[in-house]
């Protein structure tokens, strides 16, 4: 049966490394603190006015087709996975195609808002599209440039700390082979819990969840503008046009939503946590990976973690960590790759690939 199979893979992270103890100098946090909680020792950044989430995500998918030996003007469809994407609208699709220089082609161009599971959600996607024969040649980016909107005051600290840019991206394409390719994918979402880590202004919400929750904001919304509404000076001032997380909360659901949705695609595959030769979690926490590790009954080998270097990159976390386990021979022909990822809706998905 038709489905798709990763022919190319590549990833890009910025030059610019910045370390906890950098941080420290700007707000009140401490290395130890953001190690002993998250594992992270350093992450990269764009350079300013020179880098954007879409040329980051351009570098990548360059590489990424490439190696799947096609031409770009070859590409029929394009998705892109951000939550940090270079204008509020339009998406970073069309302004990738724009980058690569296929215009011409006309290619389609969609982009998926799921945050962390961005890539997951995208990649079953472009499985779907390729298993129904409407497109051969997918690109599907993950890129985020979270230094452009993270608030650099001790008020933000438990947020910015954990943040890194960067960009993978990889090239579908269909293949008849059983033991090659996409074997399933699983997504699931639940919005009851929407603002626990969310970024809501500016935002056509109007102040209706911050009613809603009964917390107390200062501006009269009856008296504004709908344009006062969207974005206003209050909103800059009192620092809500920055990303919050209740983290505690997100990190319970994780490491519950994480296991289980990679329980299910074994169990719709017929597989068990014994197949798995290499897992690629969504690198939100290196205590969330440790944990599902753990859970799974997965030695450290079969796991790869690369939070350390580079932080979270929302969507762009398992496209890099997935080129570099690739690169270093971690994972070879035949194996299976399991993909997982928890976040902000919340939403979350895994994929089990054979590679
Ligand atoms: O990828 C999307 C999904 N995201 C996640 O999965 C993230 C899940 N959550 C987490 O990873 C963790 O909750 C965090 C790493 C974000 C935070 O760790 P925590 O152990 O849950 O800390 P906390 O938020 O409960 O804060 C504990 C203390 C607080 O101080 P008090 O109230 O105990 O005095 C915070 O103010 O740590 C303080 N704190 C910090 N201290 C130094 C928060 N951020 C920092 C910081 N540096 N950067």
């Amino acid at each position: 049966m038709l489905h798709a199979k990763i022919s190319g893979i590549g990833y890009y992270v910025p030059e610019k490394v910045v370390t906890n103890n950098d941080l420290e100098k700007v707000m009140d946090t401490t290395d130890e603190w953001i190690q002993e909680r998250t594992g992270i020792q350093e992450r990269r950044y764009g350079k300013k006015h020179l880098e954007t989430t879409t040329t980051m995500g351009a570098r990548a998918a360059t590489i990424a087709i490439e190696r799947a030996g096609i031409s770009k003007e070859e590409v029929d469809f394009i998705i892109f996975a951000t939550l940090s994407p270079d204008y509020y609208f339009p998406g970073c699709g069309v302004l990738v195609q724009r980058e690569l220089g296929i215009t011409q082609s006309e290619a389609g161009a969609l982009d998926i808002r799921n945050q962390c599971s961005g890539f997951v959600y995208g990649l079953s996607i472009a499985d779907q599209f390729i298993r129904s024969g409407m497109y051969k040649n997918v690109l599907l980016i993950g890129a985020e440039m979270h230094s452009m909107g993270l608030d650099f005051s001790t008020r933000g600290r438990n947020v910015t700390v954990i943040f890194g840019d960067g960009a993978g991206a990889v090239l579908l394409q269909p293949t008849e082979d059983p033991d090659k390719g996409i074997l399933t994918t699983k997504l699931h979402s639940d919005g009851t819990f929407a603002e626990k880590l969310a970024f809501e202004n500016p935002g056509a919400h109007g102040g209706y969840h911050l009613d809603k929750r009964g917390e107390a904001h200062d501006l009269q919304y009856s008296d504004a503008t709908y344009g006062e509404m969207f974005i206003n000076e209050h909103m800059i001032q009192s620092g809500q046009i920055f990303p919050v997380m209740d983290g505690q909360f997100v990190f319970k659901m994780a490491v519950q939503k994480f296991p289980e949705v990679i329980m299910e695609a074994l169990a719709s595959a017929n597989l068990t946590t014994s197949d798995i030769d290499m897992l690629i979690p969504h690198q939100a926490n290196l205590r969330i990976s440790q944990f599902v590790q753990r859970k799974l009954g997965l030695r450290d080998d079969q796991v790869w973690n690369n939070i350390q270097r580079y932080g979270n990159t929302t969507a762009a976390s398992i496209p890099i960590a997935l080129c570099e386990a690739i690169e270093a021979g971690a994972v070879k022909p035949g194996d299976l790759v399991c993909l997982a990822a928890f976040g902000s809706g919340f939403t979350w998905g895994s994929a089990l690939l054979r590679w």
